[in-house]
């Protein structure tokens, strides 16, 4: 009896200081740095909620560490990237860095982290280099490399019979970067890309474009664009005629997030992303179901790069019990975990990349509708990471 109440003590004196241990921390201080206007506008704020989204799920708290938020627009803009990570690395002294959608951006992003040795939690941006010449121990991305999404359509696309294919993109790293991935998967399932066409971010002037591609007439066109760009890309490609006669592909980004607005344009396209939205596992569903009471809409990819982003950390944490200082083991936790992702479970490369399964999709409604598994665990080579 004595034996066993003297147990039960120190069982409460042990929780009790856990808990105290938890109190006594302040709160973790997160930078949340997203494109809130332009292009991009919408992605950011589904990478917001979808982050928001785990962390209310788990009582507003990350292993007993209340998180608080920082913010900044980034507006898609690299020329202004460097002044914008500063201000919450060195003005508002953030513990992580959340960001970016644009990899002009997160480039910059990711020297700023490696510089100040901040941890950075990449939502988004596909930048190869990030994981792989600049890889480092403190950068993680819970989202894709821009490789792995473009080689899988490129493999698709070939499987489908296409021999010679154009592409068409915004001019800057992820554009250039899809388009490589594509034309090596492309090249491996038999095609050439006979050219490459692409035009300045964020700009829409399209038409000339598409003429051209109306003259070469390719048996396929691989396009990159995303958010607003990718709106009216869809709209001209049909409205051009084209979609009846030159089938139409992308990674998904290209329809993700915008079918509502894309209508009928977009209807029956094919893609292929680490996401597709009617995923029937519990998983999936009980993540849409949960984001959708929260905000009134429809979860899309970003919203689950957001909310696997806050996953991500969260298993860091709690490694060390919210203690930030065990910096090392925190860091190993997060590249040794599994994540329980509405996409799937997935693991992180040693590069800090996922490796994971890319799904064929074809819009129906407002809906990237799951047809099969593209590439199953597909690892980005990570050129270049030495970690
Ligand atoms: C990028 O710049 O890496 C990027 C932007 C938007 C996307 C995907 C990738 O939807």
């Amino acid at each position: 009896m004595r034996a066993a109440f003297r147990l039960a003590a120190v069982a409460a004196a042990i929780a009790a200081s856990a808990s105290v241990h938890a109190q006594g921390q302040p709160p973790l201080k997160v930078g949340l740095m997203l494109p809130y206007t332009g292009t991009y506008a919408a992605l950011g704020n589904m990478i917001e909620n979808g982050f928001r989204l785990y962390v209310q799920e788990q009582g507003g708290k990350l292993a007993g560490r209340e998180i608080q938020y920082f913010k900044v627009d980034d507006e898609s803009d690299p020329s202004k990237a460097t002044d914008n990570v500063n201000k919450l690395i060195k003005r508002d002294n953030v513990d992580v860095l959340v960001g970016t959608v644009h990899s002009g951006v997160a480039l910059a992003m990711a020297k700023a982290a490696k510089d100040n040795n901040t941890l950075l939690i990449i939502p988004n941006a596909g930048a190869d280099a990030i994981t792989g010449p600049l890889c480092a121990p403190n950068i993680f991305r819970s989202s894709f490399s821009n490789w792995q999404p473009g080689y899988a359509m490129g493999i698709v696309a070939g499987q489908r019979g296409h021999k010679r294919a154009m592409t068409i993109t915004w001019n800057y790293a992820a554009g250039a970067e899809t388009v490589k991935g594509f034309a090596e998967g492309f090249a491996k399932s038999g095609g050439t890309v006979v050219k490459d066409l692409n035009l300045p971010f964020p700009n829409v002037e399209f038409q000339a474009l598409l003429t051209e591609i109306a003259a070469q007439k390719p048996d396929a066109v691989y396009a990159f664009f995303a958010g607003g760009g990718a709106v009216k890309f869809v709209k001209d490609y049909d409205a051009a005629g084209l979609r009846k006669t030159i089938p139409l592909y992308g990674p998904g980004f290209l329809t993700d997030g915008t079918l509502e607005a894309q209508g009928a344009s977009a209807q029956g396209l094919l893609t292929t992303l680490h996401y597709a939205d009617n995923l029937d596992t519990p998983r999936n569903n009980a993540f849409r179901k949960s984001f959708a009471l929260t905000y009134k809409a429809n979860a899309d990819v970003y919203a689950v790069q957001g909310y696997d982003a806050a996953q991500l950390l969260s298993a860091g944490l709690t490694a060390v019990k919210g203690d930030t200082s065990q910096r090392q083991q925190m860091l190993y936790a997060m590249g040794k975990t599994v994540i329980n992702s509405p996409r799937g479970k997935f693991a992180m490369s040693a590069a800090h990349n996922p490796v994971q399964d890319i799904y064929l999709r074809e819009a129906k409604g407002v809906n990237n509708e799951y047809r099969e598994v593209a590439v199953k665990q597909l690892a980005d080579p990570a050129k270049g990471c030495k970690m």
